[in-house]
């Protein structure tokens, strides 16, 4: 028997660019009424946060403040800045504003599209931090890096930068995804004894920045090519906290499908006898 599970599980998942408003609003209703009906105790679910779209946050916010049902909502990025001259950006306080208290920061579409540097994901994730913001901080090495034998070398330079400065209570606090870039949207799932290999690498850099009971407190999800049909292999590993999902995020039977194995997962931890 292996020890059990002792960090809470986290799904959540990442819209990218899809779905509209009323889109949002059918999913949260749907997915609510899931959970309504979910089998496994409330203590063993794992924390549900959704990322829509900016034009979304707030009609899911209210959404779910209507079911009631504990699902959280995050951004996918925002500014760094308090506000000023930044043409189409959205801040941490506007964030807050609408009751936004999670934001993914360093997304690998946001380094590779939008020109994000680990500097610029360190002042996001500082920025989150100073307003009270979960920032969920993605890091990943690309094909030609792991092909390269360089992936040990690009988590640390991404952790070591991203993370630089952060105190150990921020630590606790905050989120790392660990998404591959090859394998994020490509069906192309990292082997879970690898993945969990590198994500004990980033416990062990965190360890390095703060203090060792700091970084077992550190959630870290696995993100890339998360479905129901290999996501339990990867819970059943000791470093990896939960999914970052994309693609099975937006149908809602997948996503419950990943929450209620996840729950599953961690009832039997609780009673130390599956995990
Ligand atoms: P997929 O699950 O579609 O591979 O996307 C992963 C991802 O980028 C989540 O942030």
């Amino acid at each position: 028997m292996t020890q059990a599970h002792h960090r809470k599980r986290l799904i959540a998942g990442n819209w990218k660019m899809f779905k509209t408003p009323s889109e949002t609003e059918a999913f949260i209703r749907a997915l609510s009424e899931k959970l309504h009906g979910m089998a496994q105790p409330l203590s063993t679910w794992p924390e549900i946060l959704v990322c829509p779209p900016f034009i979304s946050l707030k009609l899911a916010w209210d959404t779910v403040d209507d079911t009631g049902k504990p699902i959280l909502i995050g951004a996918q990025t925002m500014d760094s800045h308090e506000d000023g001259a930044f043409t189409g950006e959205i801040s941490p306080k506007m964030l807050r504003s609408v009751c936004i208290r999670n934001v993914l920061v360093g997304h690998s579409e946001r380094r590779q599209y939008f020109n994000e540097t680990d500097e610029t994901v360190s002042a996001k994730t500082r920025a989150a931090l100073a307003n009270d913001i979960r920032p969920i901080v993605c890091v990943g090495e690309t094909l030609a890096e792991r092909e390269a034998g360089q992936t040990d070398t690009v988590l640390t330079r991404q952790v070591n930068t991203a993370l630089n400065g952060v105190s150990a209570e921020e630590m606790a606090f905050l989120v790392v995804a660990y998404e591959p870039v090859w394998a994020i949207g490509t069906g192309k799932v990292c082997d879970a004894a690898e993945a969990n290999r590198v994500c004990h690498l980033i416990r062990t850099l965190i360890a390095g920045l703060t203090n060792s009971p700091t970084a077992d407190q550190v959630r870290i999800l696995y993100g890339g090519s998360v479905k129901p049909e290999n996501f339990p292999e990867l819970l059943t590993q000791s470093d990896i906290d939960g999914g970052l999902v994309g693609g099975a995020s937006l149908d809602v039977d997948s996503f419950y499908q990943l929450i209620s194995q996840a729950a599953y997962f961690s009832e039997g931890a609780i009673h130390g006898c599956r995990i």
